[in-house]
């Protein structure tokens, strides 16, 4: 209903309004923000708040026709409708329920939904008919008024579900407890074994009931409840021996053949095969979505909970199964001598298993079909009975075997169920009665059922007009005059006990003479032609004379709900609905207790001559017994409407709606509703929904409602005319304004939606806020505390470091003070000391001479000295001038004397060695010292040089003939003769070569022939080249020019190249008086022809052992690799 523009505004009126729970009147935000939501007092008080709703809310369509504008049949139509297409198939007119059959099983009855409804107020929630249910039994309960319960409308129109739906919510409402639980049951399992017995299936539906019934329910003062009576009206008991065609007869013999066990059948002398019995209609004994033999089993715990004893059970159905068989029970005709008809049983097998089943005498049973015994003033008379009458007692019996049947069952039930306290009750009755009927052809049942339903629509409408004229008197409010159609006039048709047409028709039945359908028609013309509502085509009434359409035997009434025509035929009968006596006294003769019962005028004893009631009258009696009993209650009503003739869901048949909605004068009664006002609701709920519309009234009124109410109106500006003000509700002309009402709350309630957003989000923030806040607080506290914290220990370890500097400096200063005092103190001793040892001396100086403390110093150094070197004399070294003892020094003030001792000393036996040496052995030393000159700590193979002897000449050149030629050439002193390897230079291989060092020359010469390769003269050889290392390699450097240099420098290599070189170097030194130059490098160039060569020396590999090697790398490069 309420279309927000918005999801947001949808969702905070959702979640302000209905969701939450909270009521409009409690949203004063701003005093709820001061006082109310903070505190926890206030939030229990909110949630004590409930949700008040209205049918105005969420309506589809119109919730309360009297609210329809306008107010038209199609209208009216168009709303049911759409409600019927939205599964809402309630709708009120004022407080009557509408009900549409939905002809599917809604969600609509749950235990929530009864929950949902319960002790609420009927407008409040949308229409339902737990509403009304629950409204019935709370005013029952709690104002002490008896209600009834009127459920009309035609066949499958969902009287009965309707009827069920009350009395189950009421037995969920009402109190708990196991005996309240037993009645509750039992009231409950009445329905079933009712059903069972008394509906069937029709063509309008397959559960239809055959009779009518009321239940009243009877309620302690708590309302709990005590028991119940039910009363019957009428069952339609032809459909025992014949049903149209596609009907069936009534459910419990379909039951019994389905569901009853093989032995139980048997018991009953029964076979499982429909076809085998005539009564029962073949061509739909099967329903779908019916199961027969499951509902036998809940009939048969249904009549166990009722409280049926097993013989009892047993007794019922022995009696359907009597009834069933007696339809097979066939005649055929048998002239007799005095030319009377008679019939004759065709198969006495089915009499024979019937009188076994009831107990009752074949024979008599047997007479009572082919004799009928007429007794007058003591006289009885016998005829025989031809097969049509034979038959007619036949069915006639078994019709008043069935139907009296039901009417025990009722009265036992009655008796199971009836109150056990005499205490005053409270009671509700609940009418389920077959409504108005036109079919084609309508006999006396159609009648009568039509009767019923215009008595039900007068006191309709004399109770909905008088409580209306009550309200209005109640309220105060001037009664204003309804116009509307009042059916008594009908009423008195039927029923007036001289003109009514049943008192005619009682009439005829109690004429003497030939009496037919006719004569009572014809009756009924004379008397009834007048009245506007009879027609006939036999009529006095000379308007009628043209209906053409109204066929001889028939007259037509017209009823409230529309005209119909009934067929004269048969209506003396079945009024006088006649079983002959004959076949009473047999049935009573019967040894079976149930049926006995059943038929007490049977009773010879008891014979009455009068004639029993007839059905009319019977009917009308007990129609108006229940016209007064209904009166005394306050009347609620369901009108049932059937939307389709199909039984199907979904389906809303408009012209078949429309005819229901005039029959049952529905429209009229939304009229008769609104005739003066169209809405009436009490001070507070209206108040309580609009209050919103006006400042005075929002949030809160605090004086009665009526006056909030009238503030209100004005404020809004509604006219006068618009609205009245009764005792305690106001009433509201026409539906117009009420819609007006309806929108402005709607307007204001998205505004207050989103005002309550507004201030939840506030409230929301500043809550946040002030939480916020509150940690700042508390954070900034803590912080400070923390900062303060370290503040402190800062100070205080400053204050331990100041303190214990302060301490430490006057510490140090009482210290220094101290010490200055000890030092004082000592000074002053010594200088006493001193000052004693002054004044000693100064008085013993003159025992003393003046030098004797040199003298004694000198002594006793000199013999110190004495004793040093007379210790030395012992302890003195050998001669060996390489001997490298010396005895300590004795004392540390001779250190440099006894250096100087050890060197003297060596110095003294080098030269004593020395003298030694004869002049060969001291040339052999001067060359060794030359030679250690030269090479010591510059070449590596000197060291090994010192130990071997200079021996000069290794060849024996004179004494060995070998070298005669060479001893020959060489004139002069040999100082070397030795073998050396002279490096070629093309490939630094070695080839041996004597050389020779004499006087003047070098001379080298082939080792083998000795003879001289080469002959050079001292003063050319200018320089000598060898390495650094251990290898005995040398080059002989030639002066440039020379005659000998024309080959190039030597490359040699010798064993004793120490020797050689110190001997060459001597020997040229005393030729030439010139130094020769000898270089050691491991690097250096020697003249090779014409080539410069560089000879490198490198640290080769160990292959060759100790040998060095030569290679020559490039032109320029000669390689030495020395191991
Ligand atoms: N409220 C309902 N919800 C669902 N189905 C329903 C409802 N009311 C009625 N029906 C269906 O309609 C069928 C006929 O209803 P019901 O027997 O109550 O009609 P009735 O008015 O009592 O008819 P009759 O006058 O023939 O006894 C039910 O058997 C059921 O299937
Ligand atoms: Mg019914």
């Amino acid at each position: 209903m309420f279309g927000f523009h918005t999801k947001t505004s949808q969702f905070l009126f959702s979640l302000s309004f209905w969701r939450i729970k909270v009521r409009v009147k409690e949203m004063n935000w701003t005093t709820a923000e001061r006082a109310g939501l903070r505190r926890g007092r206030d939030q229990d008080k909110m949630a004590k708040m409930e949700v008040k709703t209205s049918l105005l809310d969420d309506m589809i369509g119109v919730g309360d026709m009297v609210l329809l504008e306008p107010l038209d049949e199609d209208s009216f139509i168009n709303n049911l409708k759409k409600r019927f297409d939205h599964n809402e198939v309630y709708t009120y007119i004022g407080s009557v329920v509408i009900s549409i059959n939905p002809y599917r099983s809604l969600p609509i009855y749950t235990p929530e939904k009864v929950e949902e409804y319960r002790n609420r107020n009927f407008y409040e929630l949308s229409p339902h008919i737990f509403a009304l249910s629950d409204e019935a039994y709370r005013s029952l309960r709690d104002q002490d008024k008896d209600q009834c319960i009127l459920i009309t409308g035609e066949s499958g129109a969902g009287k009965t579900e309707a009827s069920k739906l009350v009395m189950s919510y009421v037995a969920a409402v009402c109190g708990k407890g196991a005996e309240v639980n037993q009645v509750k049951e039992q009231l409950l399992q009445s329905n079933p074994v009712l059903e069972a017995f008394g509906n069937a299936k029709t063509m309008r539906n397959d559960n239809s009931s055959r009779f009518g019934k009321y239940m009243d329910i009877e309620f302690d003062f708590k309302g709990d409840p005590l028991g119940g009576v039910i009363s019957n009206y009428l069952l339609e008991k032809s459909r025992v021996v014949k049903q149209p065609r596609g009907e069936r007869n009534f459910h419990i013999f379909y039951q019994i053949l389905s569901g009853a066990s093989e032995e139980f059948l048997c018991k009953l002398k029964l076979e499982r095969d429909f076809s085998r019995y005539n009564y029962l209609g073949l061509d739909s004994a099967r329903v779908n979505g019916v199961d027969d033999a499951a509902n036998f089993r809940t009939v048969r715990n249904a009549m166990q909970i009722v409280g049926f004893m097993d013989h009892e059970t047993q007794s019922v159905f022995e009696v359907v199964a009597a009834v069933l068989k007696l339809g097979n029970i066939e005649f055929k005709p048998e002239s007799r001598a005095n030319g009377l008809d008679e019939s004759k049983i065709k198969d006495k097998n089915e009499l024979k298993e019937i009188c076994e089943l009831t107990g009752i005498d074949q024979s008599v049973l047997e007479r009572a079909f082919s004799f009928r015994t007429v007794e007058a003033k003591q006289e009885k008379v016998s005829t025989t009975l031809n097969v049509a009458q034979a038959y007619y007692a036949r069915d006639a019996l078994a019709k008043n075997l069935y139907s009296r049947l039901f009417s025990w069952l009722v009265t036992r039930i009655n008796e199971s169920i009836k109150a056990q306290t005499k205490v005053r009750k409270k009671v509700m009755g609940v009418l389920d009665i077959y409504g108005f009927e036109i079919f084609e052809d309508n006999s006396f049942e159609q009648f009568i059922i039509n009767y019923c339903n215009e008595k039900l629509q007068q006191i309709f409408i004399e109770l909905t007009l008088k409580e209306e004229q009550e309200e209005y008197i109640r309220e105060g409010i001037e009664w204003t005059h309804i116009e509307y159609f009042n059916n008594a006039i009908i009423c008195d048709l039927i029923e007036n006990n001289q003109t009514g047409i049943l008192a005619m028709l009682d009439e005829e039945c109690l004429r003497p003479g030939t009496v037919t359908d006719d004569t009572f028609l014809e009756k009924l013309n004379q008397v009834c032609a007048t009245h506007q509502h009879f027609e006939s085509r036999m009529s006095k009434c000379s308007r009628f004379l043209n209906d053409t359409s109204l066929p001889h035997s028939c007259f037509r009434i017209q009823h409230y709900a529309g005209k119909v025509m009934y067929q004269v035929e048969g209506f003396v009968d079945k009024n006088n609905d006649l079983l002959y006596r004959d076949l009473s006294q047999a049935m009573w003769k019967a040894n079976h207790s149930l049926i006995k019962a059943l038929f007490p005028e049977g009773n010879p004893a008891k014979i009455n001559l009068k004639r029993p009631p007839t059905a009319g009258s019977q009917f009308k009696a007990s129609v108006a017994t229940l016209m007064k009993n209904l009166q005394t209650k306050n009347p609620n009503y369901i009108r049932c409407i059937k939307p389709n003739d199909k039984k199907a869901a979904h389906i809303f048949n408009e012209a078949l709606v429309c005819h229901q909605i005039r029959y049952l004068g529905l429209l009229e009664n939304v009229r008769v509703r609104r005739a003066g006002y169209a809405f009436r609701q009490p001070y507070e709920p209206c108040l309580e929904r609009y209050k919103m519309l006006c400042k005075q009234t929002w949030p809160h009124w605090r004086g009665p409602a009526r006056a909030g109410v009238e503030v209100l109106f004005n404020e809004l500006g509604i006219p006068e005319e618009e609205f009245s003000f009764g005792r305690s509700k106001i009433f509201i002309r026409n539906p117009r304004t009420l819609f007006k009402l309806e929108d402005l709350r709607k307007q204001r309630l998205e505004d207050l939606a989103t005002l309550i957003g507004k201030i939840y989000r506030g409230w929301k923030c500043r809550t946040h806020f002030l939480l916020m806040k509150k940690c700042q607080v508390v954070i900034a506290s803590w912080y400070r505390r923390y900062s303060q914290q370290k503040k402190y220990q800062k100070i205080k370890s400053s204050t331990i470091t100041v303190q214990s500097y302060i301490r430490g400096w006057k510490a140090r200063k009482q210290l220094r003070e101290l010490k200055h005092l000890k030092r004082c103190n000592e000074a002053a001793t010594v200088i006493a000391a001193y000052w004693h040892g002054t004044q000693v001396r100064r008085e013993y100086r003159k025992f003393f001479r003046a030098n004797a403390g040199r003298k004694i110093y000198e002594f006793t150094l000199q013999r110190i000295m004495q004793k040093y070197f007379l210790e030395m004399k012992n302890k003195m070294p050998s001669l060996s001038p390489i001997d490298k003892n010396w005895p300590a020094r004795p004392y540390l003030f001779l250190e440099s004397t006894h250096k100087e001792l050890k060197r003297i000393f060596h110095l003294w036996r080098c030269k004593k060695y020395r003298d030694q040496f004869t002049d060969q052995q001291k040339l052999i030393y001067e060359e060794k010292l030359e030679a250690s000159e030269l090479f010591k700590d510059k070449k590596a193979l000197y060291p090994a040089s010192v130990g071997q002897p200079f021996q000069g000449a290794y060849l024996e050149i004179s004494e060995n003939p070998k070298y005669k030629k060479l001893k020959d050439a060489v004139d002069e002193k040999i100082i070397i003769a030795e073998v050396v390897n002279k490096i070629n230079r093309a490939n630094g291989k070695a080839a041996s070569r004597i050389f020779l060092l004499t006087k003047n020359n070098v001379l080298l010469a082939d080792q083998k022939s000795g003879t001289i390769k080469s002959e050079v003269p001292l003063g050319d050889v200018t320089k000598v080249s060898m390495s650094s290392q251990n290898d005995g390699f040398f080059a002989v450097h030639l002066k440039e020019g020379s005659e000998a240099a024309s080959k190039g420098d030597f490359l040699l290599s010798s064993d004793h190249l120490i020797e050689m070189a110190t001997k060459l170097y001597r020997t040229t030194l005393s030729q030439t008086k010139q130094k020769l130059n000898i270089e050691i490098s491991d690097e250096f160039l020697v003249q090779f022809k014409q080539d410069k060569v560089c000879v490198k020396f490198i640290q080769g590999s160990q292959k060759n052992g100790n040998i060095p090697t030569c290679k020559r790398k490039n032109n320029r490069l000669l390689e030495v690799a020395v191991p």
